[in-house]
């Protein structure tokens, strides 16, 4: 079970500073624990093969794992731990005898197979936005809310990759000083469209190197050698979905339903690895120094600080990464309450892959891994 510990971090602070932070509780072993079955929706995307690398790297206690993908895929062969897996078609039947049923193929699917993989017993961890924001069903980032776990109904939702990557980096400086007011600028990457559009990025930077006309479509502009806003419609309150993702879900995972946010979403063209521009308001002052010393000792975090090499966090070295990097910490001069800062983390593990595998984590740690029951979707 993880719990809540207080330390004292003195050495890059110069003084007392008190801190909660989650025990090693997030960073649990697998081993000896009981199997358990799996089963991945969108197996064959670009989330989808990140969940089975995951799967491998943090040695998840696996009896047999269903992959499942649209018909197009049926046949396909998948690695795991060495073995040959096929890829089955997404059906009704799939989700027999499944322990755990991990979504990522698009929020229509989910709406469509959720409720059968539920009601065959499976708990679902849900990479898709199609229930986020349902109120009773639980929005989680284990470094941010590992307790909202306890009330699950056999369903617990991923959140948008933004806001999980922004909340890691927001939760230690939270916990001391109580988030007041988030301006925020994402620098995002193709991996957030999905294998496709990383192939696109690629495809076009190839096209251009060669003299080629370069072809979109996937995106709705040319996302090599170019930057634009979010992808996604933009909403009659002049936020794109991107954009208002960002803000409802980062209030739900803080429990801070009017915290005010100011998103600005803009796609880049770095393979994978989103990262974000970052300034926040907070109730009581809060120095650089005590900012890096709160953000080391945090779960899932690397502070990438180095003014003298000019070297903070990069999509580049953030890509492959479980924690998020976090850098750049300065505190504003005009207003001790305000710091501004730099994050990278890799879209496809944090923002997606990992936190869903760390969800079934912490929920295994917690006794909180029993069968689905009925619940609020
Ligand atoms: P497939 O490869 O068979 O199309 P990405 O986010 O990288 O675009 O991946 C989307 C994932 O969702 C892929 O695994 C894709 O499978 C899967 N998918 C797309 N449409 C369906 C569908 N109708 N039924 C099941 N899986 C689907």
């Amino acid at each position: 079970m993880a719990k809540w510990q207080t330390r004292k971090l003195e050495v890059l602070v110069g003084k007392p500073v008190e801190v909660r932070l989650l025990s090693s509780a997030l960073s649990f072993s697998m081993a000896s624990l009981p199997s358990y079955n799996l089963a991945i929706v969108g197996a064959t995307g670009a989330v989808g093969l990140e969940l089975l690398r995951v799967l491998e790297r943090r040695q998840f206690p696996v009896r047999d794992l269903r992959l499942l993908a649209s018909a197009r895929s049926a046949g396909k062969t998948l690695t795991f731990q060495n073995r040959s897996i096929p890829v089955q078609q997404l059906t009704a039947d799939a989700f027999d005898d499944i322990d755990f049923a991990f979504f990522s193929a698009g929020a229509t699917r989910s709406r469509e197979y959720v409720p059968v993989a539920r009601q065959a017993g499976a708990i679902v961890i849900d990479n898709s936005s199609a229930f986020r924001m349902v109120p009773d069903v639980p929005l989680v980032v284990p470094e941010i809310n590992p307790e909202a776990l306890d009330a699950h109904q056999g369903l617990i939702a991923n959140p948008n990759c933004s806001a999980a990557i922004l909340g890691v980096a927001l939760a230690p400086l939270h916990r001391a000083a109580c988030l007041r007011r988030v301006v925020v600028s994402t620098y995002q990457s193709a991996s957030g469209a999905g294998a496709a559009a990383m192939q696109e990025l690629e495809d076009q930077a190839r096209a251009f190197a060669q003299g080629q006309p370069m072809v979109a479509k996937i995106f709705p502009h040319p996302i090599a050698f170019n930057v634009f806003s979010h992808n996604t419609p933009v909403a009659a309150n002049g936020f794109n979905e991107e954009e208002n993702k960002m803000v409802e879900e980062t209030r739900k995972l803080f429990s801070l339903p009017e915290l005010p946010i100011l998103p600005t979403c803009i796609r880049v063209p770095v393979l994978r690895a989103h990262s974000e521009s970052v300034t926040a308001e907070f109730a009581s002052p809060l120095s650089a120094a005590e900012a890096r010393a709160l953000l080391a000792a945090a779960p899932g975090i690397k502070v990438i600080d180095d003014p003298e090499n000019n070297t903070f966090p990069m999509p580049l070295r953030a890509s492959g990464d479980l924690d998020v990097h976090v850098g750049r910490i300065r505190q504003d001069p005009s207003d001790p309450r305000t710091l501004a800062f730099f994050v990278s983390g890799d879209q496809l593990l944090k923002g997606a892959a990992w936190n869903a595998v760390q969800i079934a984590e912490t929920l295994i740690h917690r006794g909180l891994a029993r069968k689905s029951s009925a619940g609020p979707v």
